[in-house]
């Protein structure tokens, strides 16, 4: 392993948009340690193909984030292995409806456990590490937030606290850590048990500008954006093909 390299940690980047921005970083000569949760023969496989072209560049670790527990031992984990945090992106997630009358303190703890939570506690024990290396936190959110989608109410009120969490953390890190959100719109769609019929995906793609959903390659260009934008701190950058401001 190069030691003299930047070391960036996802969550929950064995899939999906978490595993394009994980490539994205690897190509940029970061070191990585791969957080998952169940997607084990995913992260795997990315961890094989990544360390293909660099050797021994990437680390995995397994944590359910939910638990402050998984969040420390992430951190300290990647400080024992590489020596240093330079990048957090705080990306894993949950999503799903809660309908008014049927929201149990299961839902609230897990929605706002991975969406609010575990970035506050993870961006707390990176920190005095992430002061060393002048690092950077960019924390996921979701570009529709202002607008919430009905049903949706606790996803809502994580990733809305979540983009709140950006900017009080921005204040509370400066001068040495840059902290930023990036707020995708619709990228990809939810795969298992979330209630998306044809009907309701084309008119999402209708109410964007760019009359087309994103990729999650969108994402990751936007991390290397912010990673690169020197002078930026307590933004939320929206990706979503304009389909916040359509009328
Ligand atoms: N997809 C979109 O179009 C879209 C739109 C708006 C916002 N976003 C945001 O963009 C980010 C990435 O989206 P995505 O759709 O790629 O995410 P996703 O597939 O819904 O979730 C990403 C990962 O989060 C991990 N995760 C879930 N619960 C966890 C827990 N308790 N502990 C640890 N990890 C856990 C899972 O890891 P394992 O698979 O290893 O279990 C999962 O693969 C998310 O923050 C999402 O809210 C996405």
């Amino acid at each position: 392993m190069e030691e003299n390299l930047k070391t960036a940690i996802v969550t929950g980047g064995a899939r999906r948009i978490g595993a394009a921005i994980c490539r994205r970083l690897h190509e940029k000569n970061i070191n990585l340690l791969i957080h998952y949760n169940s997607s084990k023969k995913e992260v795997l496989a990315l961890q094989s193909e990544l360390c293909a072209n660099r050797k021994n560049s990437v680390q995995i670790f397994a944590a359910d984030l939910t638990k402050i527990n998984g969040c420390l031992k992430l951190i300290a984990f990647c400080i024992k292995y590489f020596g240093r945090l330079d990048i957090l992106i705080n990306n894993a997630s949950t999503y799903y409806p809660t309908e008014i009358g049927k929201i149990t303190t299961e839902h609230w703890e897990d929605l706002l456990g991975i969406n609010l939570k575990a970035p506050l506690f993870l961006s707390q024990a990176a920190a005095p590490f992430l002061k060393k290396t002048k690092g950077s936190i960019i924390n996921i959110t979701d570009a529709n937030i202002d607008n919430p989608k009905k049903g949706y109410s606790v996803y809502s009120i994580a990733k809305a606290g979540l983009i709140n969490l950006t900017k009080s953390l921005s204040q509370d890190l400066a001068p040495e850590i840059r902290v930023n959100s990036i707020a995708p719109g619709p990228i990809i769609w939810p795969d298992s048990k979330q209630p998306f019929d044809e009907n309701y995906k084309q008119i999402v793609i209708k109410q964007t500008l760019l009359k087309r959903t994103g990729e999650p390659n969108d994402i990751a260009q936007a991390v290397e954006f912010i990673l690169a934008a020197n002078y930026i701190t307590g933004h939320n950058l929206k990706v979503d093909g304009g389909r916040s401001i359509s009328t």
